[in-house]
């Protein structure tokens, strides 16, 4: 699980003569008191088989959550080899004696599963707690207190040499985290710092599972519900919209809140860059509709990046998409007119005639569209059917007069 602690023999006392092996101890205080005694008089040069200094600081680890009381050093340094020195093949801190509960939990998480299978870059349980400065998530100072999470993660997820060295997926998510909305009002200063989810609220901890499991709470299927933990309404309308709908007969295509919001890039939706930008996601599902809707004005208006104008969202809403037979939609007969009144205030039954997806290329859509199209597009071809025979009849003439030229003698040779 942890490093396997080295087997190094006795570095320190170069000058000094070497400690004598401490006598058995018969209590876990008594072994303890041992280990700092040597482990705070020590040379400082002395290194663990990892590099670290082996010295402590009684008095720091008193204060801890373990070192008060609750765990001596051989409780974690649980292996006989390390009550004998010089440490006889030390093994790693173990956790299990007395958090049966969590290594259990631990092995069945990606990282566990992940270190199980040789990967040792994943996360073990010092990396996310620390070692002897352990101290309850409530502790504002904790490594997994809300405050410090996004760092504790970071240390790896937010380390490009780690994320390139380790080949950990989705790269450098904890920069992304950061900015966005999520991770800038963590930062802020208003209520929402409270609330806002750092990484694991959206992944869990004991048992955060990899997005490919069906069982993780960030899998394709389980977002919503995800998401929906904190954003109860939204999920509600989005649940009764037809992509919602199809989501709860397992129809996986239908589009959850990433789809259209990111996950850890998530921005602002009331910004008019976000709104433009998200037209790009309704037509990388719908590609019909977003080809017909940039024959519009509207649609050329936002392809330059104008957001008064109406974006799929405007027409369609963005929680409570419905299909136009649906009278709750905002597309139906019953509710079109006010859907283009909201920007279109004079707007009357004619006006709500105009054809927001008219395919220009087929009658369905209404025949004098079509052969206004169909006669713009034969004038079009004439023009150029005239103009091309014209050039090239021009080019056969000029052609024919170069030749006439050269066969005639120049004015230089007239001379002579
Ligand atoms: C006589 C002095 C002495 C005593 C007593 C002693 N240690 Fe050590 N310990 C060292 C020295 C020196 C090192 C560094 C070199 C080495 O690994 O042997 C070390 C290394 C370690 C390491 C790091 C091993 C690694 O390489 O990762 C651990 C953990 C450790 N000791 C724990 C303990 C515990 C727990 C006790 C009490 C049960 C204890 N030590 C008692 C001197 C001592
Ligand atoms: C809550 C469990 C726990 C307790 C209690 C504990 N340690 Fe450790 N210690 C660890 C962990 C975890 C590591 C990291 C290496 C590993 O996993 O073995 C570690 C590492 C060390 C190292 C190697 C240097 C380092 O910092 O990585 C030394 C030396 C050491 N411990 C000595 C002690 C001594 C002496 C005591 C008692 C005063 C003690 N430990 C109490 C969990 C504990
Ligand atoms: C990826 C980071 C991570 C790893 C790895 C990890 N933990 Fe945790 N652990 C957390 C976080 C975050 C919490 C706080 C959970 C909460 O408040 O819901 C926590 C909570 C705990 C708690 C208190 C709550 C409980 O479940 O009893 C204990 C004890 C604990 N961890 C022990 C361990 C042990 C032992 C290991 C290794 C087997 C480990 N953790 C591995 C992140 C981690
Ligand atoms: C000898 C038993 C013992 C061992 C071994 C032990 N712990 Fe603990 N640990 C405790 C006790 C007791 C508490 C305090 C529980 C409480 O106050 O509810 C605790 C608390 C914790 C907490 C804080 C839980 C919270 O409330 O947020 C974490 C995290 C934790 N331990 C991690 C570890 C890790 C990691 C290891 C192994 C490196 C370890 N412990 C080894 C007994 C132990
Ligand atoms: C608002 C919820 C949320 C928060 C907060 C969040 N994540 Fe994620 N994360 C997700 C979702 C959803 C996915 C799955 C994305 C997908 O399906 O492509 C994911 C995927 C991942 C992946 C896998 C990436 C991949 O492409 O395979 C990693 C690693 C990850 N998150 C780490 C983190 C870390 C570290 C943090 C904190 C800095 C964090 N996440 C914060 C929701 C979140
Ligand atoms: C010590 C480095 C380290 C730390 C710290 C760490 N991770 Fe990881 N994490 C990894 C590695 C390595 C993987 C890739 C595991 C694999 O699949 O081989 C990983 C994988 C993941 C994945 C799964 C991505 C997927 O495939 O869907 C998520 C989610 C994740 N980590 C979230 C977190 C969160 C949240 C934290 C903080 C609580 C955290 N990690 C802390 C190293 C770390
Ligand atoms: C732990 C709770 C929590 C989780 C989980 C969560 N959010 Fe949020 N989210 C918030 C809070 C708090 C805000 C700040 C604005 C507010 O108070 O509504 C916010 C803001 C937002 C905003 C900006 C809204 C605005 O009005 O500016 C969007 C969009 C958003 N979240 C989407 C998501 C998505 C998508 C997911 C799932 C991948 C998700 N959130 C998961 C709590 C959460
Ligand atoms: C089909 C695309 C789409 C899906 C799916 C979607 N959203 Fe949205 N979301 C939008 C758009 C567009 C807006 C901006 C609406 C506006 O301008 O009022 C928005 C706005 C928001 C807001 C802020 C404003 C508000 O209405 O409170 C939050 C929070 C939010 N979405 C969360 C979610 C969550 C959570 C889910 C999943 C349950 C989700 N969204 C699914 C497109 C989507
Ligand atoms: C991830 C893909 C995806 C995204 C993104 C997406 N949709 Fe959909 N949408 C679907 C699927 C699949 C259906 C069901 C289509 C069907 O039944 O033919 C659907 C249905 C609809 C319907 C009802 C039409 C019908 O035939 O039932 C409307 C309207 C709609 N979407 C509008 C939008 C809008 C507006 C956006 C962006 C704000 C959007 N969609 C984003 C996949 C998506
Ligand atoms: C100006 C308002 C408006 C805008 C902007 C708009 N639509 Fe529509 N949309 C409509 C109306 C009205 C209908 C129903 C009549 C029709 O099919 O032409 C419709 C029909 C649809 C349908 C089929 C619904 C059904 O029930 O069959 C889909 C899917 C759709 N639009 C997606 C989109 C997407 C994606 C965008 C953005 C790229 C978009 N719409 C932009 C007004 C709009
Ligand atoms: C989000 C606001 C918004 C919504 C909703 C909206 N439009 Fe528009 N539309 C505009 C803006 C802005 C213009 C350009 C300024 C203008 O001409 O009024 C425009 C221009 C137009 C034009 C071309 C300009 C012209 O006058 O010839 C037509 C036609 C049009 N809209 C029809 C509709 C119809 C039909 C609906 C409802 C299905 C609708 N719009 C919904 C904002 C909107």
């Amino acid at each position: 699980m942890a490093l396997v602690l080295g087997l190094a023999a006795p570095a320190f006392a170069k000058e000094a003569p070497a400690p004598k092996a401490p006598a058995a101890a018969k209590t876990a205080a008594e072994a303890s008191q041992k280990c700092i005694d040597c482990h705070s008089e020590a040379e400082p040069g002395d290194k663990s088989a990892a590099g670290k200094s082996v010295l402590l600081d009684p008095a720091k680890h008193a204060k801890s959550l373990h070192g008060s009381g609750k765990a001596a050093c051989v409780d974690c340094h649980a292996d006989e080899g390390m009550r004998k020195y010089p440490h006889k093949s030390p093994k790693p801190a173990q956790c299990e004696s007395c958090h049966a509960k969590a290594v259990k939990e631990y092995a069945t998480t990606i990282h566990g599963m992940a270190r199980a299978e040789g990967r040792m870059v994943a996360a073990t349980c010092s990396d996310c707690h620390g070692t002897h400065d352990i101290k309850a998530t409530s502790d504002d100072a904790a490594k997994t207190s809300r405050a410090n999470l996004e760092a504790t993660c970071g240390a790896c997820h937010g380390n490009e040499k780690i994320i390139k060295e380790g080949k950990i997926p989705g790269g450098n998510v904890s920069a992304l985290y950061h900015d966005s909305i999520h991770g800038r009002l963590l930062g802020g200063t208003t209520k929402a710092k409270d609330k806002v989810p750092v990484c694991t609220d959206c992944h869990g901890t004991h048992d955060m599972r990899p997005k490919r499991d069906p069982e993780s709470a960030v899998s394709r299927a389980n977002v919503p519900e995800t998401c929906g933990t904190c954003h109860g309404k939204v999920k509600k309308v989005w649940a009764g919209s037809q992509h919602g709908k199809l989501r709860a007969n397992n129809v996986l295509q239908a589009p959850g809140c990433t789809d259209c919001h990111g996950t850890h890039t998530i921005a602002d939706p009331k910004t008019p860059k976000w709104q433009v930008g998200v037209i790009k996601e309704c037509g990388g599902c719908h590609t019909e509709f977003i080809k017909t809707y940039r024959d519009t004005y509207h649609g050329q208006v936002t392809d330059l990046g104008f957001a008064r104008m109406a974006t799929c969202a405007s027409c369609h809403g963005a929680h409570e998409v419905l299909p136009k037979s649906n009278p709750m939609s905002k597309v139906s007969e019953q509710r079109i007119l006010a859907t283009c009144q909201a920007c279109h205030p004079k707007a009357n039954a004619n006006f709500v005639k105009f054809q927001p997806h008219a395919n220009k290329h087929k009658k369905e859509s209404g025949l004098i569209l079509y052969y206004t199209t169909l006669f713009m597009q034969l004038l079009l071809a004439g023009v150029f059917a005239f103009f091309g025979l014209h050039t090239i009849l021009w080019l056969y003439r000029s052609l024919a007069e170069m030749k006439a030229k050269r066969a005639r003698p120049t004015r230089e040779s007239e001379k002579h």
